[in-house]
C-alpha cells in the first residue's frame, strides 16, 4: 500500500513539525515526505535534514504564488499539507488543488483569538488581557481566510491569574504535541478507511 505523503510548512521553531515527524516515523500508513520553511534559521530544517526528509526553503514571493507551491509538493507526491507554526497566508490556487487536505493548528480556542497577525505569544497575551478562564488548540482545515476553515478538533486547558504568557504557551504546547499528529492520523484514516 502507498503510504500518504505528508508535507510540513513551519515558520518559526518547528516544535510541533519534529513532534509530527517523531510520532508518524516508521508509521505503516502515513510519511513525512517535505518539509517547507519560509524561515532560512529555523532549526527544523537541520533536524530534517539529518532525517533525510527533503527540506525547502522559500521566500515570500514564493509563499505567495500557488503555482510554485503546487509544483513543489506535487514533484514530491505530497497527499496532505500540515501547517505547524506556518504565518503566511496560503494561496487561493493552492487551496483549490488541496481542498480539505490542508491542516492548520491555532494556539486558542477559535473562532475565539484568531485571525490575521494573531500568532505565538500575540494569541496568549490576548487570552491573558481578556481574563479568560480557559483556553486551549484548535485543529482546523485551511481556507482561503486566517483560521476560519472547518474545525476538526479542539482541546482545552485552564488558565489562572498566576499565568503568565510562558506558562500559558507552556500549556498550550504541550496540548498541541499531544494532540496534533493523532487527529491528523485519525483525520487521514478517516479519508482512506484503512
Ligand atoms: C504553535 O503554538 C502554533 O499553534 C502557532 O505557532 C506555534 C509554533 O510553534 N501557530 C499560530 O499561531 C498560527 N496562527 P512551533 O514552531 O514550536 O511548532
Amino acid at each position: 500500500m502507498k503510504k500518504q505523503r505528508l508535507a510540513l510548512f513551519v515558520s518559526g521553531t518547528g516544535s510541533n513539525a519534529l513532534n509530527i515527524a517523531t510520532y508518524f516515523w516508521q508509521h505503516h500508513s502515513i510519511e513525512i515526505g517535505l518539509l517547507v520553511s519560509n524561515n532560512a534559521t529555523s532549526p527544523a530544517l537541520r533536524a530534517f535534514e539529518k532525517m533525510l526528509v527533503p527540506c525547502v526553503v522559500i521566500d515570500n514571493t514564493q509563499a505567495a504564488d500557488g503555482k510554485f507551491l503546487i509544483d513543489l509538493c506535487l514533484s514530491h507526491s505530497i497527499d496532505h499539507v500540515v501547517l505547524a507554526g506556518y504565518l503566511r497566508l496560503i494561496p487561493a490556487s493552492f487551496i483549490h488543488v488541496f481542498s480539505d487536505r490542508i491542516f492548520n493548528i491555532h494556539p486558542a480556542l477559535l473562532p475565539k483569538f484568531g485571525g490575521k497577525g494573531m500568532f505565538g505569544n500575540r494569541v496568549h497575551t490576548a487570552v491573558l488581557e481578556a481574563g479568560d478562564t480557559e483556553s486551549g488548540i484548535t485543529i482546523h482545515l485551511v481556507n482561503e481566510h486566517f483560521d476560519e476553515g472547518r474545525t476538526l478538533a479542539q482541546f482545552h486547558c485552564s488558565v489562572n491569574e498566576n499565568d503568565t504568557v510562558e506558562s500559558l504557551r507552556m500549556k498550550v504546547q504541550a496540548l498541541e504535541h499531544a494532540h496534533y499528529p493523532e487527529v491528523i492520523e485519525q483525520s487521514l484514516h478517516k479519508d482512506t478507511h484503512v
